[in-house]
């Protein structure tokens, strides 16, 4: 498996995002494993956070990004999976948080709650920054 793989995923209400941030995953380097949505067509998010949570267990992909219109339906959908640890991220502390303590594999973002700019600097945070370990694998292994 390639940490480089990015697994991402959207419906309707983040597409936009969605490609703001595959461009942004390209230009940092990064492989994109794109599993749609292809547009801005109603779809229901519940089948594109399956497909990446599917894209995960396989080991297709280590991390991931689900963007919905508000982030909260795709993170209910990914965190009911053991092997997925998903956090619905609003700001830069959040996105620290959610790899610092909570060892997040998939980051979930509002489409319509969140600004291009802010949401890269989050994808880029929740890329970069290591899981502390110690107290915190604890409290992970009992989730
Ligand atoms: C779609 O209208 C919207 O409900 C969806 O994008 C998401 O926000 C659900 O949690």
């Amino acid at each position: 498996m390639s940490s480089n793989v990015i697994a991402i995923a959207c419906d309707h209400g983040g597409f936009q995002l969605k490609v703001e941030l595959k461009d942004h995953l390209s230009q940092q380097g990064f492989q994109v494993l794109d599993l749609g949505a292809e547009g801005t067509e109603s779809v229901d998010y519940p089948d594109y956070a399956q497909l990446l949570v599917e894209a995960i267990k396989e080991g297709r992909a280590e991390r991931g990004v689900l963007i919905c219109g508000s982030g909260i339906g795709m993170c209910m959908v990914a965190n009911r999976h053991k092997e997925i640890r998903a956090a619905l991220v609003h700001d830069a502390l959040g996105a620290r948080l959610s790899r610092l303590h909570n060892n997040a594999n998939v980051l979930c973002l509002g489409g319509r709650m969140i600004g291009v700019e802010l949401a890269r600097d989050c994808l880029n945070i929740f890329l970069e920054t290591e899981f502390e370990g110690g107290r915190h694998a604890r409290r992970t292994e009992k989730l």
